[in-house]
């Protein structure tokens, strides 16, 4: 049988974005963008978000592609956000038809009818995209955000860096902790609605929560984890990059509630699974650790 170390190992790697699914995810960019050349004049496209830091989770869904538009556009800059997420979305609907097309506040997503079988898995494939309508803006990008009204700054690269820096700090565990918690936040047992909205929100808490140098143990790491997002999950939290709104601004009063609850809930559920495994009942313990994590987390 695993050990709780062996089995957090293997759940890790599962979670890791592997060359077959960067394949597929780069064959649907380039899809997207000949397709959308003929419809926008766009200088250049790719893929970012947490998908290019590799801070995203399993199945692989709404991954962003910045579409960078040429000057010759930048009259859209000048209009409210609804209308180049509106343009976008008409011309995505043409190719992909209306229902696998959505807006979104900042992006048009585009669902590729991919079927998750009961592991979570997909044979390799990527969901869906978020295709993003972007300006260059020196370092940074203008990118239109419909809930705000307005149009926002926001710099991939900084928050790549501020990634990488609290990956190198932290062991190189930082990452996989990050798309652990992400995978917890994503299980549905928690109904429709995600304990943390957006989910970008617990990386960026996990920039500061995950502190004091990686301890050498997957299992006192989440537990702790959890337990300090649920601390800090009422306080405001900034954009890493210093550009945007606030990442924290998504939530509500109720809904940080709700998501303090349920990260409590888990940070005492870790505990169990802990204890568990001490009383040598390992494979009770795994089983916890599954039902916390969701299908991705291995019994063997
Ligand atoms: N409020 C914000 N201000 C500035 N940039 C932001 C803001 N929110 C998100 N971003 C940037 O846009 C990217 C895409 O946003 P998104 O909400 O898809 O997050 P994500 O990190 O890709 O997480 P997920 O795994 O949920 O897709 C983020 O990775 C971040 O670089
Ligand atoms: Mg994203």
């Amino acid at each position: 049988m695993l050990t709780t170390d062996e089995a957090f190992r293997k759940f890790k790697s599962r979670l890791e974005l592997n060359d077959r699914e960067q394949q597929n995810a780069s064959t649907r960019q380039n899809e997207v963008r000949d397709y959308l050349v003929t419809k926008f004049a766009i200088a250049n496209s790719f893929l970012t978000g947490s998908y290019k830091r590799h801070t995203k989770t399993k199945p692989l869904k709404d991954i962003d592609i910045f579409f960078v538009l040429k000057d010759s556009e930048k009259d859209y800059k000048d209009k409210a956000p609804s209308v180049v997420i509106g343009d976008f979305h008409k011309a995505l609907v043409d190719k992909y038809g209306e229902k696998a097309v959505r807006k979104q506040a900042r992006s048009v997503n585009v669902d590729f009818g991919v079927v998750v079988d009961a592991e979570d898995n997909t044979e390799y494939r990527i969901l869906s995209v978020d295709v993003v309508p972007a300006f260059a803006s020196g370092d940074d990008y203008e990118i239109p955000d419909t809930d705000n009204g307005k149009w926002i700054k926001t710099n991939p690269k900084i928050h790549a860096d501020k990634a990488t820096a609290a990956h190198q700090a932290f062991s190189n565990e930082w990452k996989g902790l990050v798309r652990m918690v992400k995978y917890w936040n994503n299980n549905p047992r928690h109904g429709s609605d995600k304990p943390v909205k957006p989910s970008f929100l617990l990386e960026v808490m996990a920039l500061q929560c995950l502190y004091g140098g990686w301890q050498g143990r997957f299992d006192y790491e989440i537990e702790g984890l959890f337990s300090t997002l649920a601390d800090r999950i009422f306080d405001t939290w900034a954009d890493p990059a210093g550009l945007g709104p606030p990442i924290s601004d998504g939530m509500d009063a109720t809904r940080k509630q709700r998501a303090r609850d349920l990260l409590l809930a888990a940070s005492r559920e870790a505990r169990s699974a802990i204890n568990l495994a001490k009383q040598g009942r390992n494979g009770d313990a795994l089983k916890a650790w599954r039902t916390l994590f969701g299908p991705k987390f291995p019994l063997s």
